[in-house]
């Protein structure tokens, strides 16, 4: 069975498919390329997987394909490596009307969407997504970048995709740890605006981790459908948007200073969750039994609660580069409830320094 959202922007809107299969079903891509060539920007992981796969299936609708293989990992989501997108765009002769086609996880996807972005000033772009954490959230919503030594996902563009083609089979040869991973970002539409959907998550978590077609399709589709009303709403996060950025500011002070790939994004995602929750605490709007609720539900999905141990001045430093710091002052996501986020400029450099003291191990 196939899943269909919508990501309403006007002209620019897109559908998502959510499935098993998808990978082989040339009716939803055919009618999202221009022309007869395309550019598929993959990984060494990915493209032995369903590179062939996916190629078949454009083949039989007389579409050829150009691979572009990148190395795997975050610490490959640079400039260098972006360059050999270009390099390949232009020795080929891809034109502006050339689609461009990230077959790949959330570090796939943002650096192709930037290449896209970028190339002759935008290339159509569609989205096949790979694992749980970008089926859930990085193939939705047009942001792409690529990391800085000082900063994560510094240097990108919003650029809307065409397509998000979201095949469920390819979990299937997920690594354990990536799937978790994952996990941590469908949380998180359940913290900051869908209660009922983490209630959800609480009874349905074991399935989850069991790769359950019929639970995981549900979640996936549930996360989508969150962030595609926050993206519509505020596409370029000027507002509502910065929500989906719970537990982000310390994630990535975790991924940037443990340095990039060490620390898994969903990983970095939750230790930062959970220092936000302390933090909501000591601001009085969570209660202890609600932090220990999110610790539990964290940890049963085998992800980590607590941060390393960098030092909060360490901390304060790299989240210092923050994209939602404004005027120098760094405004964070916090809980105001379970399934209520706010964004808040409230907390001194003492109170925050205290929750990752509190947080960190
Ligand atoms: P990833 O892209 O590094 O993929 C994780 C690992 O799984 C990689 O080794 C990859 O090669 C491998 N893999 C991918 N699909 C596979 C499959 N089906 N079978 C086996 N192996 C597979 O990591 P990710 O967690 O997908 O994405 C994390 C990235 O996404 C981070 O860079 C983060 O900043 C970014 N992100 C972006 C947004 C956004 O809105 N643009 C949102 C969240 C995260
Ligand atoms: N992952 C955060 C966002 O898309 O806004």
């Amino acid at each position: 069975m196939i899943e269909t959202l919508a990501v309403a922007l006007g002209d620019r809107s897109y559908p998502i498919h959510i499935g098993a299969g998808l990978l082989e079903r040339l009716d939803l891509i055919l009618p999202h390329i221009k022309q007869k060539k395309v550019v598929v920007v993959s990984n060494t992981t990915v493209a032995p997987l369903y590179l062939d796969k996916l190629q078949a299936t454009l083949e039989r609708g007389a579409i050829s394909v150009l691979p572009v293989v990148l190395p795997d990992g975050e610490q490959f989501k640079t400039w260098e490596t972006l360059n050999l997108v270009f390099d390949a765009l232009l020795g080929a002769r891809c034109e502006r009307g050339t689609t461009l086609i990230a077959l790949g996880g959330g570090v796939i996807g943002d650096m192709g969407g930037f290449a896209a972005s970028c190339y002759q000033r935008g290339m159509p772009f569609i989205q096949v997504p790979t694992t749980l954490l970008s089926q859930v959230d990085s193939s939705v919503g047009g942001k792409t970048a690529i990391n800085h030594p000082l900063g994560k996902n510094m240097i990108g563009a919003f650029y809307q995709p065409k397509l998000v083609l979201a095949d469920i089979s390819t979990l299937n040869t997920l690594p354990e740890r990536e799937l978790k991973a994952g996990l941590a970002e469908v949380i998180k539409y359940g913290l900051i605006r869908d209660l009922e959907f983490f209630v959800w998550l609480e009874a349905n978590l074991e399935k989850l981790l069991a790769r359950d077609p019929v639970s995981l399709s549900y979640a996936i589709h549930r996360s989508c459908a969150n962030k595609a009303e926050v993206v519509a709403a505020d596409e370029k996060e000027t507002g509502e948007r910065a929500l989906l950025n719970l537990g982000h500011t310390f994630g990535h002070a975790i991924e940037t200073g443990m340095g990039y790939g060490e620390w898994l994004h969903g990983e970095a995602v939750s230790a930062g969750t959970l220092i936000a929750a302390e933090l909501s605490r000591q601001l009085g709007w969570l209660d202890s039994n609600a932090v220990e609720r999110i610790e539990r539900i964290f940890v049963r999905a085998g992800l980590p609660v607590f941060g390393p141990r960098l030092g909060s001045a360490r901390y304060l430093e790299l989240m210092s580069h923050d994209k939602k710091v404004q005027d120098g002052k760094l405004r964070l996501v916090l809980l105001k409830e379970i399934g209520r986020a706010i964004v808040s400029d409230q907390a001194s450099d003492g109170q925050i320094g205290a929750a990752i003291e509190a947080r960190c191990t």
